[in-house]
C-alpha cells in the first residue's frame, strides 16, 4: 500500500509484516516467554486519562526540546535496535536519513548491521547520534569501539550503556524461525571474526561474546577511563536503581526506563510504573539526571503522557524497524511524520504550546495507581 494511505503505527506494522522476510520479522516481533511485558507496554498508556484545558490559544505548537543539552526537533528518539538490514537494505542509514528530517536523535545499536561510520556518514549539521554499548567479554573490543566513536564526536554525543540484558531473554518466536540457520546479515561491528554457535534465534547469536559481569562498582570507573562522553544508562526498572544512577551524575547524564521492549525479563513492569515510583519516592532524580523511557509507544497521546509524568523523551524501537520494513527510509519518515502530527494534535487539544508546559496536571493516573 502507498505509505501516505497508512494512517497509524499499527497499519505500518501490518504493511511491514507483509514485506519483511520471515526471519527478520520474527526477530523484531518477538519478546520473552509469554510476551506479557510487551503487551503491557502497549496497553498501559490507555489507562492514563488526559485532562485538556480549553479556551487556550493553540495556534502554534513547538515540539522541539533539548536532550543532554543539545537541541532536538522532537521529544521522540530512535531506540537502539540491532540489525536494521533484516527489514530493508536501507538499514540504519535509512533510519538516519529519515531522523535527520525531524532533527531526531538516533541511538545506534552495538549490533547494528552497518558500521557507526557508515550510519553517520551523511549527517546533517547538528544531527545527533548516540552509540549503544554492549560491553564485550573481551574488553579491548569495546575500548576499540569507543576510540572509533570518539573520532566522530561531532555527531556521536553520548554512550548508551545497556544494563537489562546481561543474559538474552527467551524469545521463542525468534528461536522457532531460526532453528538451523546462522545469521543472515552480519553485524557491522562485531564482524564475522567471531565464531558463533548455531541455533537459538538471532537474539541469542548476537549476544555471543557479550559480558554478564557488569556492576556499578566496576563498570562505570572502567568506562570513565575510556570515554569522557556523557553516559546514558539503559534498562532501569525500579526507583531504587534510578536513585542509584542519579548518584553517578555528572558521568551519568540520563537513564532510560526500559524493559527492552519486553525482550529481557518477562512480567517486568512497564516504564509508566517506574515513572510513578520515582515521582513518589525520589522525585529529585528528575532534577539530577534526565529520565527517558521506551517501550510500547504507538500514539502521540502515549508520547505526551510519558512527558507529563516527567520523561524528557521517549524512544521507539520496533516502530522504526517496521517503518523501515514498510518502505525503507520513506517508511521511517512516514512513521515519524505520523507520531509528530499525533503528538502536536494531542498537545493542541490539551491547550499546550510547547513541551516545557507539559506536566502532571494534564493527566489522571488513578487507573494505573490502583495497587
Ligand atoms: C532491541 N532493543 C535493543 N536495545 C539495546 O540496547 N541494544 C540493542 O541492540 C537492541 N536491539 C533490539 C532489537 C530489536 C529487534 C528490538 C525490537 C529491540 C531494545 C530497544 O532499544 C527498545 O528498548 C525497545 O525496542 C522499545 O520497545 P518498542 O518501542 O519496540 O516497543
Amino acid at each position: 500500500a502507498p505509505l501516505e494511505t497508512l494512517l497509524n503505527l499499527d497499519e505500518i506494522e501490518a504493511e511491514a509484516t507483509k514485506r519483511i522476510p520471515k526471519k527478520g520479522w520474527a526477530y523484531y516481533y518477538s519478546a520473552s516467554d509469554d510476551m506479557i511485558t510487551k503487551s503491557f507496554n502497549n496497553t498501559v498508556y490507555r489507562d492514563i486519562l488526559l485532562r485538556p484545558r480549553v479556551f487556550v490559544d493553540c495556534t502554534q505548537c513547538d515540539l522541539s526540546t533539548t536532550l543532554l543539552g543539545h537541541k532536538v526537533g522532537l521529544p521522540i528518539y530512535i531506540s537502539p535496535a540491532a540489525m536494521a538490514r533484516l527489514a530493508h537494505p536501507d538499514g540504519e542509514l535509512g533510519i538516519a536519513r529519515a531522523a535527520a528530517k525531524f532533527g531526531a536523535l538516533q541511538l545506534v545499536s552495538n549490533n547494528s548491521s552497518m558500521t557507526p561510520e557508515e550510519i553517520a556518514a551523511e549527517a546533517k549539521p547538528g544531527q545527533m547520534f548516540g552509540w549503544q554499548l554492549y560491553v564485550q567479554n573481551r574488553r579491548e573490543r569495546s575500548e576499540e569501539m569507543l576510540r572509533r566513536i570518539h573520532k566522530m564526536r561531532d555527531r556521536y554525543k553520548t554512550i548508551v550503556l545497556t544494563l537489562d540484558a546481561p543474559v538474552p531473554g527467551k524469545r521463542e518466536i525468534d528461536e522457532k524461525s531460526n532453528f538451523d540457520k546462522g545469521l543472515v546479515v552480519e553485524p557491522g561491528v562485531k564482524g564475522g571474526t567471531e565464531k558463533r554457535p548455531g541455533g537459538g534465534g538471532v537474539g541469542q547469536q548476537l549476544f555471543f561474546g557479550t559480558a554478564s559481569d557488569l556492576t556499578w562498582q566496576t563498570t562505570l570507573p572502567w568506562l570513565a577511563k575510556h570515554t569522557d562522553l556523557p553516559i546514558v544508562l539503559k534498562g532501569v526498572h525500579t526507583y531504587e536503581d534510578a536513585y542509584l544512577a542519579s548518584k553517578y551524575a555528572p558521568q551519568v547524564k540520563a537513564i532510560i526506563l526500559s524493559n527492552h521492549g519486553g525482550r529481557a525479563l518477562d512480567t517486568a513492569s512497564p516504564p509508566v510504573h517506574v515513572l510513578l515510583e520515582i515521582r513518589k519516592y525520589c522525585p529529585e532524580v528528575f532534577d539530577k539526571i534526565e529520565v527517558w523511557v521506551d517501550g510500547g509507544i504507538r500514539r502521540g497521546t502515549d508520547v505526551v503522557k510519558a512527558l507529563c509524568l516527567g520523561a524528557k523523551a521517549v524512544g521507539i524501537g520496533r516502530a522504526a524497524l517496521f517503518g523501515l520494513g514498510a518502505g525503507g527510509e520513506a517508511g521511517v519518515e512516514r512513521t515519524l511524520e505520523i507520531l509528530e502530527a499525533e503528538t502536536a494534535t494531542c498537545m493542541r487539544l490539551l491547550g499546550v504550546k510547547n513541551i516545557q508546559e507539559l506536566g502532571p496536571r494534564f493527566i489522571n493516573t488513578r487507573r494505573v495507581e490502583r495497587d
